[in-house]
This record gives C-alpha cells, sequence and structure tokens, in this order.
C-alpha cells in the first residue's frame, strides 16, 4: 500500500509551518515514517517568493506547476511509493486560490493544469488553516526577510485569498478539512491531531 499525503494549506502567517513540525513530531512517535515538504521549492521558489516581478498569472502558475512537477517526481512520488507518510507545506489549492482566485486565472485552467502536470494523484488528506488576514499578515511580516512578494500584494488580494481557501473546503469536504487557527499553537494542533487520528486510523 502506498503512503498518505496530507497537505497543509492557508494565507500567510497562519502557522502551516510549525503545526507541519508538530504533527510530523507526534506521527513519528506513533511509529510512521515521515517526510516534511513544501512547495515552491528548488530554484523556481526565489522567482516567485522574492523581487517584485509582475509575473503573468499564467506564467506564474506555470512556474509553481513546474516547481511541482519536479517536487513531484524527485520527492513526493517515490516517498509514497515507499510507504512513506508524506506532509507537505502547500500543494495545488495554493495555486488555486492564489492564482486561480486571486490573481484571477480562474478555476478551470488551473483544474486543467493540475491534470495535465499532477494527473490523478490527489492529497488523502488537505489541512486548511484560517486566520483573520491582519493577524496572519502581521505575522509573516515580521518573520520573512526577503520572501514577502505574496505578502505584500494588499488587503483585498488577501481576503480573496482566505475566502477562495474556505471555498475550496466547502468544495470538496471528503478531502479537505478547515481548521480554527486563531487559537494557541498546542489548541491548534489537537484540533489537527484529532482530524488527523480520525483519517489514518491511529490511536
Ligand atoms: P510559503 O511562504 O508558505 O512557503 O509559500 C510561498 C508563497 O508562494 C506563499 O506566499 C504562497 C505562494 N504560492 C502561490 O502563490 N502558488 C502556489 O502554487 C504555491 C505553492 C505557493
Amino acid at each position: 500500500m502506498g503512503g498518505q499525503f496530507i497537505t497543509f494549506e492557508g494565507g500567510e502567517g497562519t502557522g502551516k509551518s510549525t503545526q507541519l513540525g508538530l504533527l510530523s513530531a507526534r506521527l513519528r512517535t506513533h511509529g510512521l515514517d515521515v517526510v516534511e515538504t513544501r512547495e515552491p521549492g528548488g530554484p523556481i521558489r526565489k522567482l516567485l517568493v522574492e523581487g517584485d516581478q509582475d509575473w503573468d498569472p499564467m506564467a506564474e502558475a506555470l512556474l509553481h506547476f513546474a516547481a511541482r512537477a519536479d517536487h513531484l517526481a524527485a520527492t513526493v512520488r517515490p516517498a509514497l511509493a515507499a510507504g512513506q507518510t508524506v506532509l507537505c507545506d502547500r500543494f495545488a489549492d495554493s495555486t488555486m486560490a492564489y492564482q486561480g482566485y486571486a490573481q484571477g486565472l480562474g478555476r478551470k485552467t488551473v483544474e486543467d493544469i493540475y491534470a495535465l502536470v499532477v494527473g490523478d494523484l490527489k492529497p488523502d488528506l488537505t489541512l486548511i488553516l484560517d486566520l483573520p488576514i491582519e493577524t496572519g499578515l502581521e505575522r509573516a511580516i515580521r518573520r520573512d526577510i526577503d520572501e514577502t512578494r505574496y505578502e505584500r500584494m494588499g488587503p483585498e488580494f488577501h481576503e480573496i485569498l482566505r475566502e477562495a481557501f474556505r471555498d475550496i473546503a466547502e468544495q470538496e469536504p471528503d478531502r479537505c478539512v478547515l481548521i480554527d487557527a486563531n487559537h494557541p499553537v498546542d489548541t491548534v494542533h489537537e484540533a489537527i491531531w484529532v482530524v488527523v487520528q480520525d483519517r489514518l486510523g491511529l490511536s
């Protein structure tokens, strides 16, 4: 049997990386072989998250999917084939929310590129961390020095994003669970743990 593919999604500063690390540690105490990874990665990341290049939204989506194609081939698919549990900080729902909704590319275009690049693979579980945009942006701006391109996109952009992620969660309730991230780290972790335990059948 292949491993489980769990993705973390949400806007800026919602605590995805922290929660991914906590979940990873807890899954390991249950004996699972966990791989932690993130998108966008590799040399393409810098093009997208730094500077202030005004990419055409299609070009931007394709860059994210180019990084994803490589990431799937090099990391995700081999790990799943080896039965490992893959925890991924952002995946294609980010392209749908950021490029599809907030940058106006549209759902259908992102779905079409997904079909071409990713095919039938889907995360087994997607945890969508939801937080008021002011709280998240404040955290993100305090933390990041260079990787600020998306953080600087303005409040309307980030409001659309938040709604986009909520919409995605509503459209795919079997795969996605919306997590209220406006609580202390441990409380959010426990909420995530309840969901993951249930989905993975852990006790
Ligand atoms: P991170 O800071 O959470 O690692 O994510 C990098 C930035 O890239 C974040 O602002 C969201 C953005 N992004 C997209 O716009 N589209 C995508 O497909 C992905 C994976 C990330």
